[in-house]
């Protein structure tokens, strides 16, 4: 069994391959002047049960081309099998018709993942646990929170967790659970032509005295949780925290959390952005899956 690492990575490459104990080999790659990606296999791997490590973080679009590009080339040198983790799986939200012809995106990412030739899919936190139906192999999904959970009990006090919206309530419930506390989670409306959003509570408890942890699946622009967290704070929260698994962190997501006095911010390595936040190496959940 041979770890591969891809042009993403974020070191879960390194780790997984020490607590398995197989050998890591890294892709070699260039991006040409045009910018188009040059992948290489730099060894044999002809017979090996291969394990590609390609997270799909920003910029996504060259990190998909590249895990496209990797198994297939893994496949075409003779390797019998291949995993594809992909920590953070671009694209996800997009997973059905919103608007009359729309893509639905996810189903298109998977579908090749697999028709390229990966007949495993492990990936971290889905937007949509449902949505993995679309990869027509067999599909493994790590749970973040437990470790997310430790991460940021050491630093609240009397936690309650507030899910942003109806989408996030399990996860809401499921982080509350590992905290031992209670949770809800609030309304949120998008218009599907603008983008903007409406966030609303209905119906929730006092919040005073209380460390209020909102989670969700990624965090982008911080949009949603910045307007998540003016609702925890006018109900009275002492400190308002963020606990997410993906840290897109784009268009000064980070600036506005902190400004909106945003205490803790923590996530997964499954992406590493360009800003600093506290990351919690999620290679040990990916490990108990291969
Ligand atoms: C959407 O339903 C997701 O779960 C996140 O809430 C969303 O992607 C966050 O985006 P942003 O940070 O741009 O509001």
């Amino acid at each position: 069994m041979i770890v591969l690492g891809g042009t993403a990575s974020n070191g879960i490459d390194e780790r997984l391959s020490k607590i398995i104990g197989a050998k890591l080999v890294k892709v070699e790659h260039k991006v040409f002047p045009d910018g188009e990606s040059y992948i290489r296999m730099p060894s044999s791997l002809a017979g090996e049960e291969v394990i590609l490590v390609q997270t799909t973080q920003p910029p996504q679009d060259k990190n998909l081309i590249e895990l496209f590009l990797t198994i297939e080339a893994i496949k075409d040198v003779g390797a019998t099998k291949v995993t594809a983790v992909v920590p953070y799986l671009a694209y996800s939200r997009q997973d059905r018709r919103f608007l009359d012809g729309e893509a639905i995106s996810v189903k298109t990412i998977l579908n090749l993942i697999h028709s390229l030739g990966a007949s495993t899919f492990i990936t971290v936190e889905p937007h949509h646990p449902e949505s993995l139906s679309y990869f027509p192999g067999e599909v493994k999904v790590v749970d973040p929170l437990p470790s997310l959970a430790r991460e940021i009990a050491k630093v609240v006090k009397r936690p309650f967790v507030l899910g942003p919206d109806r989408g996030a309530a399990g996860r809401a419930e499921r982080l509350a659970r590992e905290l031992n506390c209670d949770f809800s989670y609030l309304e949120k409306e998008r218009d599907r032509r603008t983008g903007e959003i409406k966030v609303r509570g209905v119906g929730l408890p006092s919040l005073k005295g209380f460390d209020v942890i909102l989670v969700d699946d990624i965090v982008s622009t911080g949009g949603t949780l910045l307007e998540a967290s003016k609702i925890a704070y006018s109900l009275g929260a002492e400190s308002v925290n963020v606990v997410a698994a993906h840290m897109l962190l784009v268009n000064g997501a980070l600036q506005k959390l902190k400004q909106a006095n945003v205490k803790e911010i923590i996530g997964s390595n499954s992406v590493v952005p360009k800003e600093r936040v506290n990351l919690v190496d999620i290679s040990d959940q990916i490990a108990v899956k291969l």
